[in-house]
């Protein structure tokens, strides 16, 4: 509420990126309301959610923005980036093409992003280990050689969701 937004200490801006249906918009929906939905539809150009947390002493309103993965829901991709201190890359380890996607993301990151950006790697559906197309070790490389921190979540299953949120936003401050 009102009362508690003006004790906020400060307000930190993240992006979610990733291929469509990798699974961003649930990602946050389990971070920001706990909740998650086999049925949702893709996001169309951006949305967001807030949640407050303490990190040390500081009260802090993460504003997350979630992005639209399908090319033809995004717009005024520069404006996404504007201001944001974290970033959240999501691929689906299921799917091997979102994966190698990485790379057309990271130079959108390039573009956009702030030189000193934290970004982290985050391959989720870690529920679905039997359908996996990505191992473990990629992920890591990848993220290794990018200098990007890296977890593989689970927005279904709630594993190291809140996690990954909370390890971009201590990185910052
Ligand atoms: P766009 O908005 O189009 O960019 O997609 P998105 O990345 O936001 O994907 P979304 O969160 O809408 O999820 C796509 C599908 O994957 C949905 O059917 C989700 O239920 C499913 N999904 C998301 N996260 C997980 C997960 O951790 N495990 C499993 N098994 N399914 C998931
Ligand atoms: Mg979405």
């Amino acid at each position: 509420d009102d009362a508690y937004d003006e004790e906020c200490d400060y307000l930190f801006k993240a992006v979610l990126i990733g291929d469509s249906g990798v699974g961003k918009s649930n990602l946050l929906s389990r971070f920001a309301k706990d909740e998650f939905r086999l049925d949702s539809k893709p996001t169309i150009g951006v949305e967001f959610a807030y949640r407050n947390i303490k990190v040390r002493d500081k009260l802090i309103k993460a504003q997350i923005w979630d992005t639209a993965g399908q090319e033809r829901f995004r717009a005024i991709t520069s404006s996404y980036y504007r201001g944001a201190m974290g970033a959240l890359l999501v691929y689906d380890i299921t799917r091997r093409s979102s994966y190698e996607n990485l790379r057309k993301w990271l130079l959108e990151l390039r573009d956009f992003g702030g030189q000193d950006m934290v970004v982290i790697l985050v391959g989720n559906k870690s529920d679905l280990d039997q359908s996996r197309e990505v191992e473990k070790e990629e992920g890591k490389g990848f993220a290794e050689k990018e200098g990007f921190c890296f977890m593989e979540t689970s927005a279904l299953k709630n594993m190291n969701v809140e996690e990954v949120f909370l390890q971009m936003i201590t990185k910052v401050y």
